[in-house]
């Protein structure tokens, strides 16, 4: 398991070739990039936490653990350098394996290993004479304090110049950007993660019956998911029954499922860094009542013809006005709202119902890196983006204006789109959304 990167070395080392000449066009003069994961790893007391390595960090090196410091120095013989922990046969005995040195220089491609305890002494001699430090300021202060004292060190010992400090430039977005246009290596890590994610939705809505808890059909899930390879979860899946589901971000999964209730479950998982990011609607007894039916089937519809439109060209937020116009439409139609469209959306009369976006780019993280706006304006789709199509109606229970019948549905339906040259794949088609194939799973459970 302890061989490299996963997936191998070539993939870390391209994205970083790239990295360096979007780097040097964007500052000719000198410059060095700094990027860095936590630092310590995180404890409470005496528990450890389990550590993920930060998305970008580990796009760049696939290197996995805390303390991990990656240097870039464009110009030089030396461009990738690494800091590392060092190995220590007792801390290895607790906390477990680490490469350290020799494995980092063996496994991960660079030009040079440090241990990180070296960081501020080898670094603060490279800053000597750089104009441009790309790094992203505000990830860990402590760490923001060393950096800001090593570039006035390198500045006292490069001797009396009258220049000032290297201006840094945020390195996030420039990441970002490459991050956002996915691979052919990274379109199949996420489509493996969508795959994954949609089989843990199935096992969920199979084990789906009255009187189960959330947290029940969670372990069930989250089972299947790493049954299926997963390592852990794009984020905290959301397992919501009945009015739970008008909560948008409900974690809690502590009730039970009651017959007759609809069950709403968010939930993806992640391979390789990459994650699923799934939502679908169950009812516990097996059937959609009328009005259930009738109110999941407003979504469903918005929901495919928001996904119809996704192809170069068009816009995210083309995408969410399509969606806003067509729920709002099926609020007039389920007598959420009166009136006439065009004023609703005016007034922002929707906003009571569908109170979030209609998707967010997808990737390593769930709600993942890239610019949404470019010169202010809503950024044009393109080949290789991944994105989430998520519309929702959410009635409050409370809501003495709504129907009764409707009082605290929650549905939203969400799958995850690869915007090809011609149109769209969708990554999440493995999860059941039409009514007939989610009641033939739904009534399975016994
Ligand atoms: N699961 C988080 C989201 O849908 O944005
Ligand atoms: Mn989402
Ligand atoms: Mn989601």
């Amino acid at each position: 398991m302890f061989n490299g990167p996963f997936g191998g070395v070539e993939i870390y080392k391209k994205r970083r070739e790239k990295l360096v000449s979007k780097l040097t066009r964007q500052a000719s003069d000198s410059s060095i990039a700094i990027l860095a994961s936590k630092l310590e790893q995180e404890r409470n007391h005496d528990v450890h936490h389990y550590y993920r390595q930060d998305s970008s960090l580990y796009y760049l090196t696939g290197h996995p653990e805390p303390e991990t410091v990656l240097v870039i120095n464009p110009k030089s013989k030396t461009k990738f350098i690494l800091f590392v922990r060092e190995k220590d046969p007792l801390r290895e005995l607790w906390d477990g394996f680490r490469y350290g040195i020799d494995g980092a220089e063996k496994y991960f491609g660079v030009d040079k290993v440090y241990p990180v305890k070296e960081f501020k002494a080898v670094v603060t001699e490279l800053l000597k004479g750089v104009d441009t430090l790309f790094y992203h300021l505000n990830e860990d202060v402590h760490f923001d304090s060393k950096i800001l004292n090593m570039l006035e060190e390198a500045k006292n010992l490069s001797g009396r110049s009258g220049r000032g400090l290297a201006q840094i430039v945020d390195i996030n977005p420039i990441i970002g950007e490459m991050r956002l246009f996915k691979t052919k290596e990274e379109i199949e890590f996420l489509r493996k993660a969508c795959d994954i994610s949609a089989a843990g939705h199935v096992a969920a809505m199979k084990f789906l019956k009255p009187n189960v808890y959330e947290y029940q059909v969670q372990a069930e899930l989250e089972a299947e998911f790493k049954r299926q390879g997963s390592e852990r979860l794009g984020y905290n899946s959301i397992v919501a029954s009945g009015a739970n589901a008008t909560v948008l971000h409900y974690i809690t999964n502590r009730d039970q499922c009651k017959d007759g209730d609809m069950l709403l479950i968010d939930a993806g998982a992640e391979y390789n860094f990459l994650t699923g990011d799934i939502t679908r609607v169950t009812p516990v007894g097996g059937g959609f009542s009328k009005p259930q039916r009738r109110f999941y089937e407003a979504v469903l519809k918005v929901q495919k013809s928001c996904i119809k439109m996704v192809k170069p060209g068009v816009r995210l937020l083309d995408i969410h006005n399509h969606a806003i116009e067509g729920l709002t439409h099926e609020m007039l139609e389920l007598g959420l709202l009166k009136g006439n469209v065009k004023q609703l959306i005016l007034k922002r009369e929707f906003f009571k119902y569908y109170p979030h976006g209609t998707g967010h780019w997808l990737g390593m993280d769930v709600h993942d890196t890239g610019l949404y706006t470019i010169d202010g304006e809503s950024r044009k789709l393109e080949p290789g983006m991944c994105f989430t199509v998520e519309p929702g109606l959410y009635v409050p229970i409370k809501d003495k204006n709504a129907p009764k019948e409707y009082r605290g549905f929650g549905v939203r339906i969400e799958d995850n789109v690869h915007v090809t040259p011609k149109g769209c794949d969708v990554l999440t088609s493995n999860a059941p959304k039409e009514v007939e194939e989610v009641e033939l799973y739904a009534n399975t459970g016994q």
